[in-house]
């Protein structure tokens, strides 16, 4: 049995004052105890954040780290700076990253071990563009981002997977939930295929456009383990009834 994950992903959003008030209205959630909960905030948010939601269940990750452990590498964050901060997990490819960062396979693989050497879970980001979606190539590509940061590795420990179709962020548009499972049942699929990974193990959170209208559909489907929720976790109360459903 899988526990569901629900993680908030804040993005480049919020602001001290903002942000502290976000947090006291997360602290004030009645927390389900049998679903596993974390949010995301900018980097400069990590500290404020672990300080107000520290006891409070709610765990704190990054939107993304250096595959470098530390040296001369101007503005970037490394995976020990992140554990420094009270990180529990941190995000690995979101579809931002990749499209505005120019993040491939083979840089995610290399981050993807420095994470899980220092003992954060990473949530592995992978999802088609609606043109890959409607030239039949979905699974193709989910299959291939998968294999690109997953295969050789020497230890996939905490590995989550985030399933976002590109098309589904931020746009309204959500995955029905048909669509949804049948993903996800082919990324568990893949899963199993891979040296190292559990597959009936591993959480596969969808993600995109998801919102308290639409997430007990889709954490109903069988292979949906929780979601990676975008503009909806920065309104606590939004994300609450989001935490509800799970
Ligand atoms: O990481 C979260 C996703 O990009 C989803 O964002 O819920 O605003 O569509 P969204």
């Amino acid at each position: 049995m899988r526990r569901p994950l629900v993680a908030g992903n804040w993005k480049m959003n919020g602001s001290i004052a903002s942000v502290d008030s976000l947090l006291s209205g997360l602290s004030q959630l009645k927390m389900a105890k049998t679903v596993d909960l974390a949010v995301c905030p900018s980097f400069v948010f990590l500290q404020q954040a672990t300080a107000a939601l520290t006891g409070s269940g709610i765990k704190v990750g990054a939107q993304d780290c250096s595959p470098v452990s530390d040296g001369a590498y101007t503005g970037d964050i490394s995976a020990s700076m992140l554990v420094d901060q009270g990180c529990a997990l941190v995000l690995i490819g979101h579809s931002e990253r990749r499209e505005y960062h120019q993040e491939g396979d083979a840089l995610l693989a290399e981050k993807l071990a420095t994470v899980v050497t220092l003992g954060l879970a990473p949530v592995l980001c992978v999802g088609e563009t609606r043109e890959q979606r409607e030239a039949g190539d979905a699974e193709q590509v989910v299959g291939e981002q998968l294999r690109g940061a997953l295969m050789n590795q020497s230890s996939l420990e905490g590995l989550v997977i985030a399933y976002e179709p590109v098309w589904a962020i931020g746009t309204g548009l959500t995955a029905t939930p048909e669509q949804a499972q049948a993903m996800h049942a082919y990324i568990r699929n893949e899963l199993a295929s891979i040296e190292g990974v559990s597959a009936n193990e591993t959480r596969l959170l969808y993600g995109g456009s998801v919102k308290a209208a639409n997430a007990v559909e889709l954490f109903a489907q069988p292979d949906i383990d929780g979601a990676l929720v975008g503009g909806a976790a920065l309104d606590a109360v939004e994300f609450g009834k989001i935490i509800d459903a799970a």
